[in-house]
């Protein structure tokens, strides 16, 4: 009896069983667990819009705090918002991939090494009796190991930081990882992007000097990532970035 439980063709068979139901349970569980990994998916990026900006208080549910968040699309060659795309199912990063609707980059213009750019971009408001008092816009570009995605916020005159930080990337803990230092994060908050039209914010490898309104300190041991925030930043706050977009708001055209 044991001798025949034991034969190769029984422990094949057994091996077969096990592995077919291990991968229906775990086909069924990614089928089932997809809607409420989008739900969450959702909440986090609005979590890290709020926190951009200032915003995010962890006693609130995100949902209702996002409420006084508008999600706008803006074309980023006119600087003009687009009326006949829904934003909330608009995917910027597939857009970026898709030949009909991005704009490859010259090796000259690309100073945030993203070789590819969506035309249109998501940009994130929010009003206060019909005055705009936040400008959330999303940037990205390569550091040293990674591409680091974020979101620079700015107060309603669109040159003031109100804060600044990144959700996804790749670089290493304690060196470029240091982006997400609250910290560092809080240096941000008050300084200025643009003097006249050039971008000024710019990152002080040694440590920037309290009262230059538009220098942050680099990150110690991490030159590298350091240099990739002040490029993604110079990219997306230029002409090839969102600046049409912040020129129009400024002079009241949109
Ligand atoms: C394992 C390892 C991981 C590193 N990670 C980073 C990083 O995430 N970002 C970065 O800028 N430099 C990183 N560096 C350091 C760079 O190679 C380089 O030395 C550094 O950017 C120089 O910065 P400094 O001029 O401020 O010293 C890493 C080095 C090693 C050995």
């Amino acid at each position: 009896m044991s001798s025949n439980n034991e034969s190769v063709k029984k422990t094949i068979l057994v091996a077969l069983a096990l592995c077919l139901v291990c991968s229906v349970i775990v086909s069924v569980a990614a089928v089932m667990f997809r809607p409420a990994q989008a739900i969450n998916e959702k909440a986090n990026m609005q979590m890290n819009i709020l926190q951009a900006a200032g915003l995010y208080d962890p006693t609130k549910s995100i949902q209702e705090q996002f409420q006084i968040v508008t999600t706008k699309l803006v074309d980023l060659e006119t600087g003009l918002f687009v009326q006949n795309v829904d934003p909330e199912s608009y995917n910027q990063r597939r857009a970026a991939k898709d030949p009909t609707v991005n704009r490859v980059l010259s090796s000259g213009e690309d100073i945030a090494s993203i070789r590819r750019q969506a035309k249109i971009a998501k940009v994130y408001l929010v009003e206060n009796t019909g005055k705009i008092v936040k400008i959330i816009l999303p940037v990205h570009g390569y550091g040293l190991w990674s591409t680091l995605y974020g979101f620079m916020a700015l107060e309603g005159d669109g040159n003031t930081v109100a804060g600044f930080g990144f959700y996804e990337h790749a670089e290493t803990p304690g060196l470029g990882g240091e982006v997400d230092n609250p910290n560092w994060k809080a240096l941000w908050v008050g300084k200025q992007i643009y003097d006249g039209d050039t971008v000024a914010v710019r990152l002080v490898k040694g440590g920037a000097d309290r009262a230059d309104a538009y220098g942050v300190d680099a990150l110690a041991g991490a030159s590298l990532t350091s240099r990739g925030v002040d490029n993604l930043l110079k990219f997306w706050l230029s002409d090839s970035g969102f600046k049409p977009f912040l020129d129009n708001l400024k002079l009241g055209q949109i």
